[in-house]
């Protein structure tokens, strides 16, 4: 099956030879043990040569190929840490499941419902292990976050709607410093985008800011959607961290020598393991996997009891954090990401951006248009982070080790429109239904989960009946 994935892969971009230049296939030549036969150039890519449907061709190669030795799988000079850092040869064995590398290729954890997807609690991460590596005897929490697998269906909407957050927060910023300093007198606003409040700033004349009442995002305010913890502002830095981290594949732009002064950063024998353009159609492949979608039975009173259960999810005020929709102004996918960090293709190493339409391209149901020309995301999240453990319940409290400076009872809200298929639950996977979740809310979801809490069991089961119709994709389809 796995084998026909790739040929199928092979085929199409063969078939749209038109736009690329002729390329050896993504299989294997018989008897050839390497995953990678030819490498994506970025400025084919920057010319306009590739569509998005054939970079996620070669992007779910690269996102389920097992890769091997002889592509650069293994990274005996480097730890998994994003940022470069080298370790002592010998100094670990090759794999190690605490600490890394510890998976084959990306889709060994990201396959439920289907590759991209989400992954069973075998499959979790013990997430900020690779800073220590290797960690080689426990995974005692004191050492690394166990968090589960978690999917990228619909990731591309969810990156686009933190650009233009992120834009709107900034501009709100500019404005109350330029007011500031042209006045004279410190200006406050409120931190509002998409009907979702971060809080409030305050710009001072002497152009300095107070950031003491931002609220759930970062006082650079760039919305970082991804990481259950909300740290990451895009598909291709977590792309760029995950391949060095889980499988020893060191990307160009992250390790090559504009970065690091090597040509072979984690000593492997092996360089330009991943380049550039390789990362954009990875980042593609995700960025373009289908939208979450709502799929309600077909038996009329199951239907009621789903609908039924929206309603009460509204009443319970699930939707103050969880909310229904957010809408987005544009409706494309711009890559690289405006707000990427150096050591990741940034929008200033392109000519062009590579863009494309989430309503009308990619695979699968597409992304709804809005009547104003942008799009509606369907994905019950402000992208906010809040306190979601307390004394009297610190359940979803339960790590040691900070990551990205965010308190530990702090999580991002998580997306529910994938919440039906993609259990375990939780940011551990720990909860083995979607209740046991629900009811391990506390911090600031403490009253909207005691009126959960004080329901009947027949409406707290239509909240769940409803929390079910929503799937990353359509059961057989897609
Ligand atoms: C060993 C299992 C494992 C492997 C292998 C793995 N991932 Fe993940 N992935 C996870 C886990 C666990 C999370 C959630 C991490 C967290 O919340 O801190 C995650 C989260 C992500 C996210 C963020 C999604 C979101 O909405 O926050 C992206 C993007 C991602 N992975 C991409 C990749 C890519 C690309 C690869 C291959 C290079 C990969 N992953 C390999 C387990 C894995
Ligand atoms: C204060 C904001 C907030 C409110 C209000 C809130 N949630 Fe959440 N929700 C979160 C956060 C944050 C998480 C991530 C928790 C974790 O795993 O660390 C989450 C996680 C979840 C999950 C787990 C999803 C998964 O895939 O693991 C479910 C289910 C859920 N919420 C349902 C609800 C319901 C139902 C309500 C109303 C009774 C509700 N939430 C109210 C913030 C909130």
């Amino acid at each position: 099956m796995y084998r026909s994935i790739l040929l199928i892969a092979s085929v199409s971009v063969f078939a749209a030879s038109v736009m690329v230049p002729a390329k050896p296939a993504l299989t294997q030549q018989f008897g050839d043990e390497r995953q990678i036969q030819f490498h994506v150039d970025q400025r084919e890519i920057n010319r306009g040569r590739w569509s998005v449907d054939q970079l996620s061709q070669v992007g779910l190669h690269l996102f389920s190929a097992k890769f091997t030795l002889l592509d650069g799988f293994g990274r005996p000079g480097a730890t998994g840490n994003g940022v470069p850092t080298h370790r002592n040869i010998g100094s670990a064995p090759l794999m190690n499941r605490i600490s890394g590398m510890d998976a084959n290729s990306c889709s060994g954890c990201h396959n439920d419902p289907a590759v991209g997807g989400a992954g069973d609690f075998v499959n979790s991460v013990f997430v900020l292990g690779q800073l220590t590596d290797p960690v080689l005897q426990t995974i005692d929490p004191l050492f690394s976050n166990e968090r589960n697998t978690i999917g990228m269906y619909g990731a591309g909407p969810i990156e686009a709607l933190a650009v233009e957050m992120t834009a709107e927060l900034l501009a709100t910023k500019a404005e109350a410093n330029r007011q500031a300093v042209s006045s004279g007198q410190a200006q406050t606003r409120n931190l509002l985008t998409k009907g979702v409040s971060f809080g409030k700033i305050t710009a001072r004349p002497d152009g300095t800011f107070d950031n003491s009442q931002i609220e759930g995002v970062d006082p650079d305010l760039v919305i970082k959607p991804f990481h259950q913890k909300g740290v990451v502002n895009s598909l291709r830095v977590f792309t760029n961290n995950a391949y060095n981290h889980h499988h020893g594949m060191q990307s160009t732009e992250r390790f090559g020598s504009s970065q690091t002064g090597m040509d072979d950063f984690d000593g492997d024998g092996i360089v330009d393991e991943l380049t550039t353009g390789d990362i954009t159609a990875a980042t593609i492949f995700q960025a373009a996997l289908p939208t979450p979608i709502q799929v309600l039975p077909d038996n009329r009173q199951e239907r009621d009891m789903a609908r039924r259960g929206e309603t009460l999810f509204a009443q319970a005020a699930c939707t103050g954090c969880h909310k229904p929709v957010l809408e987005l102004k544009n409706p494309r996918f711009t890559e690289p990401n405006p707000y990427n960090p150096a050591g990741n293709l940034r929008q200033q190493d392109v000519t062009r951006s590579f863009q494309f339409d989430m309503t009308k391209q990619g695979s699968g149901a597409r992304l709804e248009r809005s009547p104003s020309g942008g799009a509606f995301v369907r994905a019950f999240t402000d992208l906010k982070r809040h306190k979601i453990a307390d004394a009297e319940d610190p359940f979803f409290a339960n790590e040691k080790k900070p990551q990205g400076g965010v308190p530990l009872d702090v999580f991002i809200t998580r997306k529910l429109w994938d919440c039906g298929d993609t259990g375990p639950w939780g940011h551990r996977g720990d909860c083995t239904t979607i209740r046991e979740a629900i009811l391990h809310h506390a911090g600031e979801a403490r009253q909207s989960r005691d009126r959960f809490a004080g329901m009947s069991s027949r409406d707290q089961s239509s909240i769940i009946a409803f929390l079910k119709t929503l799937v990353s994709k359509r059961p057989d389809k897609d």
